[in-house]
């Protein structure tokens, strides 16, 4: 069964303590948070400050995502700020087992983003010691678009890898994720599911994140 992350960039940011309690209601496992700096990303969304007075409307874990240029900089604000989970793109810096080693000192669980076009080989050297890769299957950015198919080939390498080697490092997969995918996606070896759109811009989101669940 796959554990599911609502990403909060489709939710009303008007109201976030409401979206993210319905969600935590539902059955959500994590809060997927997505932090753009219009640099590494075409968008900007939220800092440290919003996920800090957010922390305390849920106990769910925070699962921060960074789509930030040189991520390292930033690394004790978020883990000060409330996140349990911190991604960064590998994409994003020029020391990826340095900013690994950095978040985990901070006393909280490591992950690393990869790109559509990024191949698993190039974090195959870090695979075990981080604690999840987050395969990102649309380009980041944005909420709402197309599952791009070529991840689900790259999810199996990775399960395979990580299978073979015993590693605990799990598979998140991020980006075009609905009810009509999921199961393809869980098939290839994905373990935590992100879903922003699919849920919050549905009319029954407990559905979507009971069927995602059961996935
Ligand atoms: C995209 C973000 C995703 C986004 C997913 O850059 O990293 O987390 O919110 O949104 P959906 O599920 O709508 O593709
Ligand atoms: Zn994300």
């Amino acid at each position: 069964m796959a554990k599911i992350a609502p990403s909060i960039l489709s939710a009303d940011f008007s109201n976030l303590e409401q979206e993210i309690k319905k969600v935590e209601d539902f059955g959500a496992d994590f809060i997927h948070i997505d932090v753009m700096d219009g640099n590494f990303v075409p968008n900007i969304t939220l800092g440290p400050c919003v996920i800090e007075s957010i922390r305390k409307v849920t106990n769910l874990p925070f699962d921060v995502h960074l789509m930030v240029e040189n991520p390292e900089r930033y690394l004790k604000d978020f883990a000060e700020a409330g996140a349990d989970i911190i991604s960064f793109h590998q994409e994003a810096t020029h020391h990826v087992h340095r900013t690994i080693q950095d978040i985990k000192k901070l006393g909280i669980k490591a992950g690393v983003a990869i790109n559509p076009a990024t191949p698993v080989s190039l974090i195959e050297d870090i695979l075990e010691e981080v604690d999840l890769i987050l395969v990102m299957s649309v380009n980041p950015g944005f909420g709402g678009q197309s599952f791009i198919k070529s991840a689900l080939k790259k999810i199996s390498t990775l399960k395979q890898i990580i299978l073979k080697n015993n590693y605990k490092t799990l598979i998140e997969v991020d980006g075009g994720i609905n009810e009509d995918n999921a199961e393809k996606i869980v098939k290839a070896g994905a373990d935590i599911l992100v879903a922003g759109s699919a849920i919050y811009k549905s009319c029954d989101p407990k559905g979507v994140i009971k069927k995602l669940k059961l996935i």
